[in-house]
């Protein structure tokens, strides 16, 4: 590694990657391996703060990892590794745990969601989970994080918990001899033509793993048939394509199959309606389905390639997290020194 600057990212190893997933993360952490030392951290700690089947999660761990390097990380660069093998993220969580105030986590509205109504049955470690994240970060002082537009406020706390760890123990760094600030406030890398994928059933919900309807999704390892056909189904309006971004505005669905094809092509969505303005939707779609195929099909197929090689993954997994300790080990030495712990 040999850049300034670091980048972590994680992707829970929760049911399965689709193209939401792909071009709202796995396709810019790739790009961003170009500019930055990278961490790519399948997060099954944060997994488990909601039910998980042991051989399903296993599953799923291997499932991401494969997607990654399918998809074009260089595990040999740079790092790719699952959570639980790097105790540093539970250590530096509990510090978390203590750092940050019940007040803060109150805030959070992606518990509130997943807690729904009946909150006093979610698990501890749902609620806990944005110490756990902010961990992630810092436990590698990273400076930039990659994250949908869902995950902001969760490092806009990891940037508090920091800001109020550096306060808290700013006297013991000092005695310690570590001058200024221990740790960075990270910055989100948030954006691109398709930062959010929307379900190509309803142009207003996110494209997600839980929507009942497989038609909303594209998923990675679907076959060419079944992309071409979700594709073809996909809803639309009865205009035709508008020849300008601008009309774009309150065709949801229009939007956001524009959104794919342009970072599917990494273009910009003038450049699509460029070509495509003015036409009928069939014509456009019949261009996104061979694009998205000859984007998607290669990936999906080294996927199931790799997983079908499951003790190459776990190799890759346990020379990543060893890799990661290193860094991790050092924080968590001067972590415990700041916080007055005896080691
Ligand atoms: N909470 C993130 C998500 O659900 C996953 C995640 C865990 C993460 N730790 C992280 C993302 C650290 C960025 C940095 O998408």
């Amino acid at each position: 590694m040999a850049f300034q600057q670091r980048v972590f990212s994680g992707v829970q190893p929760t049911g399965n990657l689709h193209l939401g997933n792909y071009l709202g993360a796995i396709q810019r952490f790739v790009a961003l391996q170009d500019s930055y030392d990278c961490l790519y951290c399948v997060v099954d700690m944060h997994a488990i703060t909601v039910w998980q089947d042991p051989a399903e999660l296993k599953k799923q761990i291997r499932e991401v990892t494969a997607a990654f390097i399918a998809a074009g990380i260089d595990p040999a660069k740079h790092i790719v590794f699952n959570q639980s093998q790097v105790s540093g993220h539970a250590e530096l969580a509990w510090v978390f745990n203590c750092v940050a105030r019940l007040g803060w986590l109150n805030r959070m509205t992606q518990f509130k969601e997943k807690a729904g109504k009946d909150r006093e049955n979610a698990s501890v470690g749902l609620y806990a989970y944005p110490n756990l994240m902010a961990a992630d970060i810092l436990l590698y002082r990273a400076t930039h994080v990659p994250v949908g537009e869902d995950q902001k406020q969760h490092l806009e706390l990891a940037r508090d918990i920091a800001q109020k760890f550096n306060n808290d123990f700013g006297p013991s760094m000092t005695a310690l001899g570590l001058e200024g600030t221990f740790f960075p406030q990270p910055e989100p890398l948030i954006g691109g033509p398709a930062a959010r994928v929307m379900s190509l059933r309803d142009g207003s919900k996110k494209m997600s793993k839980s929507d009942p309807s497989d038609l909303s999704r594209i998923n990675l390892t679907d076959d060419a048939d079944t992309v071409a056909s979700k594709i073809r189904k996909a809803k639309t309006d009865p205009e035709p394509l508008p020849s300008e971004a601008e009309g774009l505005k309150g065709r949801p669905e229009a939007e956001n199959l524009v959104g794919i094809y342009a970072a599917l092509a990494d273009i910009s969505k003038e450049k699509v309606l460029a070509e495509f303005g003015g036409g009928q939707f069939s014509t456009f779609k019949a261009a996104l389905v061979d694009l998205s195929v000859a984007k998607l099909g290669p990936v999906g197929s080294e996927m199931k390639r790799l997983v079908s090689e499951p003790s190459h993954i776990d190799a890759i997994l346990r020379d990543g997290a060893a890799r990661a300790r290193v860094i991790a080990d050092e924080t968590m030495r001067q972590v415990k020194d700041i916080v007055g712990f005896v080691r």
